[in-house]
């Protein structure tokens, strides 16, 4: 069987994206990082693809009419480089409806918390600020909500008496490079299965 071809979207330093493609390089999963794309020109993550031999693009929303038209472009090289799964990897964009009808249950994004608690863009600071004793990360199913879709995988950490925002993101980012390589190897290997908000993992 061939390997799934993922295509990796970030907007940022892109160490989720090197998780996934160290994985797929060591063979660990049976997948390889086929594009690269990010929404910002100077994004980490564009260099981390290059250094790897892995085609990657800026595409600038600004130089669009609608999000809608962004988003064509998108797909479009995603579909070029026959992409079958597309990893969300600090990609920091809410997915429209284009991407979404284009690849249905088959958008995937790591969240710095334990979802259904502290969606959005500050996961680590909210769960500090609200004082929970233990937070974590979440991989999930994209839907067109922020950080609403179907529970793939979870990991928790404890959340320390002295913990900053720094040192407790950084906890809960060893576990990130963990469990999204690990949901990507479920994913490849056919055994998610979606039924409503519940992703059943097949032994
Ligand atoms: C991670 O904390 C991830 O959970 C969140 O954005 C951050 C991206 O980090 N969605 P990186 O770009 O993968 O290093």
């Amino acid at each position: 069987m061939g390997k799934l071809r993922v295509g990796v979207l970030a907007s940022g330093r892109g160490s989720n994206l090197q998780a996934i493609m160290d994985s797929c390089s060591l063979g660990a999963i049976p997948a390889e990082v086929a594009v690269v794309i990010s929404d910002k020109a100077g994004a980490y993550a564009l260099e981390r693809a290059g250094f790897a031999g892995i085609p990657a693009h800026f595409v600038d929303l600004k130089t669009f009419e609608s999000k809608g038209d962004y988003e064509r472009v998108v797909v479009k090289i995603l579909q070029e480089h026959r992409v079958q799964l597309v990893c969300l990897a600090g990609y920091m964009r809410l997915v429209g409806e284009h991407l979404l009808k284009a690849y249905p249950n088959k958008i995937m994004n790591i969240h710095p918390a334990l979802l259904p608690a502290f969606p959005g863009l500050h996961g680590q600071r909210d769960a500090l600020a609200y004082g929970v004793k233990i937070s974590g990360c979440t991989v999930h199913f994209v839907d067109e909500g922020m950080d609403t879709g179907p529970i793939i995988l979870q990991a928790a950490v404890p959340v320390l008496d002295d913990d900053t925002e720094e040192t407790l993101a950084a906890r809960i980012l060893e576990q990130e490079h963990r469990l999204y390589p690990e949901a990507v190897k479920l994913f490849a290997q056919g055994r998610l299965q979606v039924m409503g908000r519940k992703v059943l993992v097949i032994k």
